[in-house]
């Protein structure tokens, strides 16, 4: 592959939106960032120059990074932040990724304005799995606060109760027509009748999952998560919760007008949410007078799980000759993971959350909390930062998806707890949903430093004996992150055969903030080939 540099220059610009104007943590002084934009199997090193005031680091999301975890970007798992006044070179290790990805800051919650797309094109002499289309957009949701991000999950950490939502979604940073004083910025995408373009779909919003459809027109899907799928053609929405991204084929035929884009948030839980509507503009070429109002699409109401799980179906990978599977078919480790929303106490006074106590969340009840050092640097010199000892079950004490936990068991246990895997272990991982705190809601799980297969999901709590006979070892879609439905569970598989210190987390940030992580650690294999690299000269220092 070829080499590639990029500069990433780090630091506050002022933005207005919704007729107020803040600044905003910005990449090169643009929101979204930069666009990085290369061949599969290539490599990137970008040089990620703090300007801001406060540290930050930098994640490529979906680049599995093949032993090379120095560079993947997490705060406090991979590495340290990166102080204002400093830089850190990562470099960015591409193999079998091709589509659609994204690169976003990993503190706190930076990420909400530090953000942008990564392109991975075929390689030389290979081409799309589908005729070329005529030309490619790349199209990005978020999530824009009013107020300063890292403020909001400050204060919702010291109060207990839930961050507060945010005063917009935006398509290309941009709220659409919906809101105040955002008329004249609506992202337009312009199209040539008759011609077929490629949507590159990321959901870079912070809490809230998405419908997504553009009125009167198909979408067909024939990417996620920068791995090509069997299209999806009949579909008039899409449902991508934030750390996804769709790669999506949309031919311009309908009679020239101009026809809204629009994305809404699925949330099926009992938890406040942002409700409003962000919109852009697919608009034809040529000489008309647009249709008033502009047709609107119909997307599926807010609360519509049915709705998110028939389209979370009906991925399925290629499987073909040129993009092969490689799932295991026999398991050698298999973990059984529930994830919750519970409550901590509060050291002094009550707080605001539930029964006067801290909002939390945790994977198989444990709350993870953030260490000091680096969990890469700690492993690497066998520093007392982490322990070994991730539960491999959950507690097994309650229904998992009852309506009713006893309110004694909504209590956590604290901890920097990691999983450790042998090198090239089979591995499944039983995501379980729970119904924790009147918590059920749909989690859209992500793992570092891999891409697995979605093989099974279900409602209701998961069965050892029956559900696993219902699994796809054909062709399950091959993914970094996927919604864990509603008061039930999903099944996932893959080779552990990168080694190194990878981020598991839900992607919703609020609950991530609240505890909703783990690390896995995958040991060295025997030979130089299957180790974790050497580190860089420099990373940045642990204060
Ligand atoms: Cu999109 Cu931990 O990352
Ligand atoms: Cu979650």
């Amino acid at each position: 592959g070829n080499v590639h540099y990029y500069d990433f220059v780090l630091k506050e610009t002022n933005f207005t939106k919704l007729c107020t104007t803040k600044s905003i943590l910005t990449v090169n002084d643009s929101f979204p960032g930069p666009v990085i934009r290369v061949k599969k199997g290539d490599t990137v090193f970008v040089n990620v120059h703090n300007n801001g005031t406060y540290g930050v680091s930098i994640h490529w999301h979906g680049v599995k990074q093949p032993r090379n975890p120095w560079s993947d970007g997490p705060e406090n798992i991979t590495q340290c932040p990166i102080p204002p006044g400093s830089s850190f070179t990562q470099e960015v290790i591409l193999s079998t990724e091709e589509g659609t990805i994204w690169w976003h800051a990993h503190s706190d919650w930076s990420r909400a304005t530090v953000h942008g797309a990564f392109i991975i094109l075929p390689a030389n002499g290979t081409s799309y799995p589908f005729p070329d289309p005529h030309g490619e957009k790349t199209l990005i949701i978020g999530e824009w606060y009013k107020g300063d991000v890292m403020a909001i999950i400050d204060e919702a950490l010291a109060t207990g109760g839930d961050p507060n939502v945010s005063d917009a979604y935006t398509i290309n940073g941009q709220p659409g027509d919906l809101y105040d004083c955002s008329k004249e910025t609506t992202s337009r995408f312009f199209v040539d009748y008759g011609k077929t373009y490629l949507f590159r779909i990321i959901n870079a919003a912070m809490n809230e999952e998405q419908f997504f459809g553009i009125a009167q027109h198909n979408l067909t899907v024939v990417g996620s998560d920068a791995a090509y799928i069997k299209p999806i053609s009949t579909t008039d929405y899409i449902m991508i919760t934030p750390g996804q991204t769709m790669d999506v084929l949309v031919t311009a035929n309908q009679s020239p007008d101009f026809y809204y884009i629009a994305s809404t948030p699925f949330v099926d839980g009992e938890v406040e949410y942002d409700n409003s509507i962000t919109t852009a503009i697919l608009q034809y070429n040529g000489n008309y007078t647009p249709s008033s109002p502009i047709p609107f699409p119909s997307l599926p109401s807010y609360n519509n799980g049915t709705a998110a799980e028939n389209f979370r179906k009906l991925l399925r990978s290629l499987a073909n000759e040129d993009h092969p599977i490689n799932v295991p078919v026999n398991v050698t480790r298999r973990i059984y993971m529930t994830i919750s929303i519970n409550q901590i106490r509060c050291e002094n006074a009550p707080c605001s959350g539930p029964g006067g106590n801290k909002l939390a969340a945790s994977l198989n009840n444990i709350s993870f909390q953030t260490p000091s050092v680096d969990i890469l640097q700690a492993y690497y010199k066998t520093l007392p930062v982490f322990t070994n000892d991730f539960p491999e079950e959950p507690p097994n004490y309650f229904d998992f998806t009852a309506e009713v936990v006893p309110i004694n068991k909504s209590f956590p246990t604290l901890g920097t707890k990691v999983i450790v895997l042998d090198y090239n272990e089979s591995v499944e991982i039983v995501w379980q949903g729970t119904n924790v705190l009147n918590g059920a809601e749909n989690h859209p799980m992500h793992l570092h430093g891999f891409s697995f297969y979605v093989v099974g999901a279900g409602s209701g709590n998961f069965n050892n004996e029956t559900d696993p006979k219902t699994y796809n070892l054909i062709d399950p879609p091959e993914v970094n992150t996927i919604g864990v439905p509603k008061n039930g569970w999903l099944a996932m598989r893959f080779f552990a055969d990168n080694p190194g210190v990878w981020f598991m987390h839900c992607h919703l940030e609020r609950h991530s903030s609240w505890g909703m992580n783990t690390v896995v650690i995958v040991k060295n294999g025997s030979t130089e080939a299957t180790s974790i690299l050497p580190p860089p000269k420099y990373m940045p220092p642990c204060s």
